[in-house]
């Protein structure tokens, strides 16, 4: 549910970028080379680029500087607060929104040539409805480019790298408990498989070009979370932690 995600990201931004400090550039996670290496968008140079669950905003910042047309989007007031004063940093200009990007009200159909998002569909409980947008606001011929966990990830033990779960046990994750300052937290999440990020994709409408399951058994630049939390490096060398896809809206449109 949405609230619980904004409850999590508003007490965590903080201690999460201080934790990551994740440099500007566009990225895709834990165990992937970054958009410089990998080249699945081409020159931004003059389009319009959104970025869908934005957090630190340092992958728009890239897209900034690279000199796209930039808006993004996070639920997270605290996040974007992050954002606003990095985009100051860097001198950049970017459209910022809070919302929730199930729905991307604040955003005209047909306007967009890329929509990135790295790392943030995996908090979301319909991803059909968040397709949909997104293929709402693409023109013809726009890309969707993202990233989430790569499935297999949550299914291993990272320290006894034995399998934990069931690669079949999808829908609703949560962790709930108490940090050691005494206040209580709840940790929710969506678990899919590729099929079903695959078919999801295609019941929106799209066409899928490309899935990517980068080679994480070497350390990439650009990735802060390597050795991080279930990031250790003796798992990132059995199975990646991250996939992308790239797609676009199906010819015809
Ligand atoms: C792990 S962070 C990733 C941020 C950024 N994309 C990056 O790679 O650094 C996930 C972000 O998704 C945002 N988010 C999660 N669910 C959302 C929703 N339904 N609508 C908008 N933002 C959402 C969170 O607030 C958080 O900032």
């Amino acid at each position: 549910m949405t609230k619980e995600t904004k409850k999590w990201w508003e007490e965590t931004s903080a201690w999460y970028q201080a934790e990551c400090k994740i440099p500007i550039g566009v990225h895709y996670g834990p165990g992937s080379p970054d958009e410089d290496k990998l080249k699945l968008m081409g020159s931004v140079k003059g389009k319009k680029v959104l970025e869908i669950g934005c957090g630190g905003a340092q992958c728009s910042i890239s897209f900034a500087k690279m000199g796209a047309k930039v808006s993004a989007i996070d639920i997270s007031t605290e996040q974007l607060k992050f954002a606003k004063k990095l985009a100051e940093k860097n001198r950049v200009k970017i459209g910022f929104y809070q919302g929730d990007i199930r729905k991307l009200k604040q955003i005209r159909s047909n306007s967009q040539d890329v929509v990135f998002s790295a790392f943030a569909l995996l908090y979301v409980d319909d991803l059909l409805k968040c397709f949909k947008e997104v293929r709402r606001v693409l023109k013809k011929g726009g890309l969707f480019v993202f990233s989430v966990d790569h499935p297999f990830h949550r299914t291993l033990d990272s320290k006894k790298l034995k399998l934990k779960n069931s690669y079949f046990d999808t829908g609703k994750y949560v962790d709930a408990g108490v940090r050691p300052d005494g206040s209580s937290y709840k940790f929710v999440m969506y678990y899919h498989t590729v099929s079903g990020l695959y078919n999801t994709l295609k019941k929106a409408d799209f066409e899928i070009e490309a899935i990517l399951e980068p080679d994480s058994r070497k350390r990439h630049k650009m990735d802060p979370w390597y050795g991080l939390w279930d990031y250790s490096p003796r798992l990132l060398k059995l199975i990646p932690s991250t996939i992308i896809f790239k797609c676009k809206p199906r010819s015809g449109r």
